[in-house]
């Protein structure tokens, strides 16, 4: 049965609507069978049907009815709501008289997602919102949050406001932040069908723009590049509002002297990205976004050096382990963006081969998210037999340990996120034709136990028993002017404030998680968290909507 779908129906054009609920007979996952039933008690000369479903359907077909002992092909479905959750149908010429006493019984077959995707892309867009830093806008829909780290500036005084806070905390650091950006882009650049047909395509192209602005701001000149604001340390001993904070935020740029071609090739990623998603938007917007990529790849390749041996303060957060999986993903991106062969060759020259899991805290990701776009851009064997191999050390029977709920389980620390982002890189090789169904129903398997599928949801605001504590300072606080302080992150009890769309850390590798604040190995959130999981749903989305999905 799907516990999800609760629909109600109603036959109209009678003195009183009949009001039923609809049975679900079979669930196929995504495909169900569902049936209503209405007993007539006046006499009818046409009639019309409307079904509200609790979740998006993207197709009813083969409606069928029984209607005084035979069975016909009836009704079309003449309108539907643009979240596709309420629709109409009405009989067909031939069978729209009813008397009374007949029960009309109307048999459906439909696709519909188990969860509300829609909802998660919206809700996980609010996510980006919460964690604006700077001047907000009118259009800010965060009503806890306001103003705040307006004296955040560079060493000669340069005006670095904006971004986005990095996650429970409040210091900025570029390289998660421009990692976030680029999977995000890339999963509007893949899915942007489904971020259209989930209302959400202005929200998603503000939420890019927001920490695009902040991230050329930080690059001041060519080879010059602010990659940190907030030193970690003071930070985490604040718990309190970002708008309320007083501690010193040093800001920390990699230049000629102090290389890092990590970040800066990072950067470059995310902005070459942004420019393909822009482009069609604002064109303007766009060839800003190339130039500073230009500048800041050339800057990664001319002055090889890993950042965090640049910028100490970092390296206890986000410490790089090499530059190669930057100067490669960041390659394909220029390469996608400007179609220069040069960059081709620098990202396959920095290939590195083999199914090896990068142990980096934050890159894991990269060594094998570049083997899907090479072996897009090249149709190269090695990548696809690379990336084949991954796949076999995560699907079950490989190295990667499992959940009892069957969540494959890289990582106690935010172990929802190592899965929700291979799960886009699953649904990214489906779309090369590797292994398409069963990397699209593995990702979908990993995504739905976020959702739901284990019991209870693992985002905040979103399903079934959600997360109420995250470890985050802005939603623990209660409204200004009531005192936040350590004491918010130590009580029980939920956040004040819903902090709509974050993804939790997640469970252990038992299947056990507790909704406790102070626990942030379970409970933090994060921009990169967020951001392959987002993809990763707007990707399950527009398979669905493709009629890709069986
Ligand atoms: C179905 O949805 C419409 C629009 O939201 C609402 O007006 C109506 O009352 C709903 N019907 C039922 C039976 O819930
Ligand atoms: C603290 O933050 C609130 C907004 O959350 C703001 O209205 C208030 O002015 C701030 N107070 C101080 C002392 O910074
Ligand atoms: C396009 O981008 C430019 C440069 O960032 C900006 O000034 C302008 O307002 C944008 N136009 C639109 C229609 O968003």
């Amino acid at each position: 049965m799907l516990a999800f779908l609760s629909c109600l129906a109603s036959v109209c054009c009678l003195s009183t609507a009949i009001l039923v609920p609809i049975t679900i007979t079979s669930d196929w996952t995504g495909r169900f069978q569902g049936d209503l039933n209405f007993l007539i008690t006046e006499e009818v000369v046409g009639w019309e049907v409307k079904i509200n479903f609790s979740a998006p359907i993207t197709l009813i077909d083969r409606l069928s009815m029984t209607h005084r002992l035979f069975q016909e092909w009836m009704g079309d479905v003449i309108s539907h709501s643009p979240d596709n959750t309420h629709f109409t149908l009405v009989n067909k010429q031939h069978n729209g008289i009813l008397h009374k006493g007949d029960t009309l019984h109307i048999q459906m077959f439909a696709d519909g997602t188990k969860y509300d995707l829609n909802e998660v892309l919206e809700k996980s867009i609010l996510f980006y919102e919460a964690q604006r830093s700077g001047k907000l806008p009118s259009t800010n829909r965060i009503p806890w949050r306001g103003d705040s780290a307006l004296g955040d500036k560079g060493n000669n005084g340069e005006d670095l406001t904006g971004g986005w806070y990095d996650a429970g905390d409040h210091v900025k650091f570029n390289f998660p932040m421009a990692f976030s950006v680029t999977s995000l882009a890339w999963g509007l650049l893949e899915f942007k069908d489904a971020y259209v047909d989930a209302g959400q395509l202005d929200y998603m192209y503000d939420c890019l723009q927001w920490p695009l602005e902040y991230l050329m701001k930080c690059h001041v000149a060519p080879h010059e590049y602010y990659v940190q604001v907030g030193d970690g340390g003071q930070d985490h001993a604040y718990w309190g509002r970002p708008e309320n904070m007083t501690m010193p935020r040093p800001a920390y740029k990699i230049d000629e002297q102090h290389p890092g071609s990590d970040v800066a090739a990072e950067t470059a990623a995310a902005f070459a990205a942004s420019y393909l998603v822009f482009k069609t938007r604002n064109g303007t917007f766009a060839e800003k976004l190339l130039e500073h990529a230009m500048q800041l790849f050339d800057f990664a390749e001319a002055f090889p050096g890993k950042y965090s041996d640049s910028v100490s303060a970092a390296s206890a957060y986000y410490r790089s382990d090499a530059i190669e999986d930057e100067m490669c993903w960041g390659g394909i991106w220029m390469f996608l963006a400007t179609k220069d062969p040069h960059y081709l060759q620098v990202a396959e020259s920095n290939y590195i081969s083999g199914a090896a899991w990068g142990q980096e805290f934050l890159n894991h990701m990269k060594p094998f998210i570049v083997k899907v776009l090479l072996y897009k851009v090249t149709k190269k064997d090695i990548y696809k037999t690379d990336l084949e191999a991954t796949f076999t050390d995560w699907m079950p029977g490989g190295t990667i340990p499992y959940t009892p709920n069957g969540l494959a389980f890289r990582s106690q620390w935010g172990s929802n996120r190592y899965s929700a982002n291979m799960a886009l890189i699953a649904i990214m090789a489906s779309l090369q034709g590797v292994h398409t169904q069963a990397y699209q129903k593995w990702a979908e398997s990993q995504i739905n136990l976020m959702l739901g599928d284990a019991g209870r949801s693992f985002v905040v605001g979103f399903g079934t028993n959600p997360p109420t504590q995250p470890h985050h300072r802005s939603s623990s606080c209660p409204m200004y002017p009531a005192p936040c302080s350590s004491f918010n992150m130590q009580r029980d009890g939920p956040n004040p404030h819903v902090l709509y769309g974050a993804l939790v850390g997640g469970p252990n590798q038992n299947g056990q998680y507790t909704d406790k604040r102070s626990d942030y190995v379970s409970n933090e959130v994060a921009c990169d968290y967020n951001a392959g999981f987002q993809s990763a749903v707007a990707g399950i989305k527009a398979l669905y909507m493709r009629g890709d999905l069986p």
